[in-house]
């Protein structure tokens, strides 16, 4: 029995999950039409949650091997292919024995071993990072599979933008080129970084260039966060009016993962058979501030003085316009025009901060609030 019906740790069983009908029907549906897809959105707007939550529908929990690859943490191609190869076969574990044993024989070209494990007696694929030793050979080995494989697969590369930063320059093309004759598998390609993505797939010089289709994650509606979250005090006999989410909605900027923690935090303060309090609300973001802060203040410690006080500049207004403009730098006490331009690149490049025509923001609302604390 759950104690507190806003999850913000580990998975989200589908009841305890906010919205997105429209969202994950339309996924769900282009990728049984066949089509590949470029989701993205700002951190935390819950896309890899939708994925997941995608994945638990039909037909695709049914009739289709659905892989969920996380390659955050990857910095080269062969770690991507090792990621890639061990959580495929994890995957096909839980499904089909039959699958898995084609797999483990598919993989040639590492010397994985295909055992049991002794405790359990489950079977077990022992591949290291150090077996990849020709990353683009055991690659094509894995996409070989997936075609050959007795039901329809759907591969997610989630926070796909790291490839950018690998050393090795021709993975765009080495991925484009096996996915475009893939008869089997559809992709999905998420990530945080606008920034990158967008350059991977709408610039013309790119392998991936006009190949999927883009989608961007829009937060869920107010409406669907009252009637979320007042059925769930209600079935454990609290209440919070409505206008208690509206406000955390509106200064949480409808980020879904700081809505949800600050829902989560009003739940967990309000007693049984009581109404939330209104009052709690600036306690409970104080605290989020507070929390999120060791990792704020490292973050600021990479930067340069010159990006900084940019950055400090952009937050205190909230939304900055002309930031090259002679009253801008004025009002901030900045060195030059150029020397915003320069800041400017590198923060956008560092998704720190966003632009929106023409207007500049720090789009982590949490960390707008700790650098206005800090600069107002
Ligand atoms: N539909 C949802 N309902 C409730 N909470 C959600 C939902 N989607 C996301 N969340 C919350 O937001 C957090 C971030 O979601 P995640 O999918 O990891 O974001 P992203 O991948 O866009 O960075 C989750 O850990 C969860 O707490
Ligand atoms: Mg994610």
């Amino acid at each position: 029995m759950i104690t507190n019906p806003f999850i913000i740790n580990g998975e989200i069983p589908t009841e305890y999950f906010c919205d997105r009908k429209k969202e994950s029907q339309n996924i769900v549906q282009m990728l049984t039409n066949g089509e590949n897809i470029c989701l993205m959105s700002p951190r935390r707007m819950g896309k890899s949650k939708l994925i997941q939550f995608c994945y638990a529908q039909e037909p695709l929990c049914s009739d289709y091997y659905c892989f969920y690859i996380d390659i955050y943490h990857t910095t080269s191609l062969r770690e991507f292919t090792y990621t890639f190869g061990k959580q495929v076969f994890n995957t096909l574990k839980t499904k089909s024995q039959k699958m898995m044993l084609m797999f483990a024989q598919a993989l040639r070209s590492v010397n994985a071993n295909l055992g049991f494990d002794a405790v359990t007696n489950l079977p077990k694929f022992s591949l290291s990072l150090g077996d990849v030793r020709n990353p683009e050979y055991t690659l094509d080995e894995i996409f070989s599979a997936l075609e050959q494989a007795d039901k329809p697969c759907i591969v997610c590369f989630d926070e796909f933008q790291q490839i950018a930063n690998y050393p090795e320059k021709n993975v765009e093309a080495l991925l484009r080129g096996h996915i475009q004759h893939l008869g089997n598998a559809n992709f999905v390609f998420s990530g945080s970084s606008r920034h990158l993505l967008t350059e991977m797939f709408q610039s013309y010089a790119h392998p991936f260039y006009n190949s999927t289709s883009m989608l961007v994650l829009r937060p869920i509606e107010l409406q669907e966060y009252i009637a979320f979250a007042t059925y769930w005090f209600g079935q454990f006999s609290k209440k919070i009016e409505p206008s208690v989410i509206e406000q955390a909605y509106r200064i949480m900027g409808s980020n879904t993962y700081y809505v949800q923690k600050t829902l989560h935090e009003l739940f967990e303060q309000t007693d049984k058979g009581e109404s939330c309090s209104i009052e709690l609300l600036p306690i409970i973001i104080e605290g989020m501030v507070e929390e999120q802060s060791d990792g704020y203040r490292q973050l600021l410690s990479l930067l340069p003085d010159r990006h900084k006080e940019v950055l400090f500049a952009i937050a205190v207004e909230g939304e900055a316009e002309k930031v090259m403009g002679q009253q801008f730098i004025r009002r901030h006490s900045l060195a030059s025009a150029s020397a915003v331009q320069a800041a400017i690149k590198k923060l956008l490049e560092m998704d720190l901060i966003t632009m929106n025509e023409g207007k500049y923001s720090v789009p982590d609302v949490v960390f707008r609030m700790y650098l206005q604390r800090l600069g107002g």
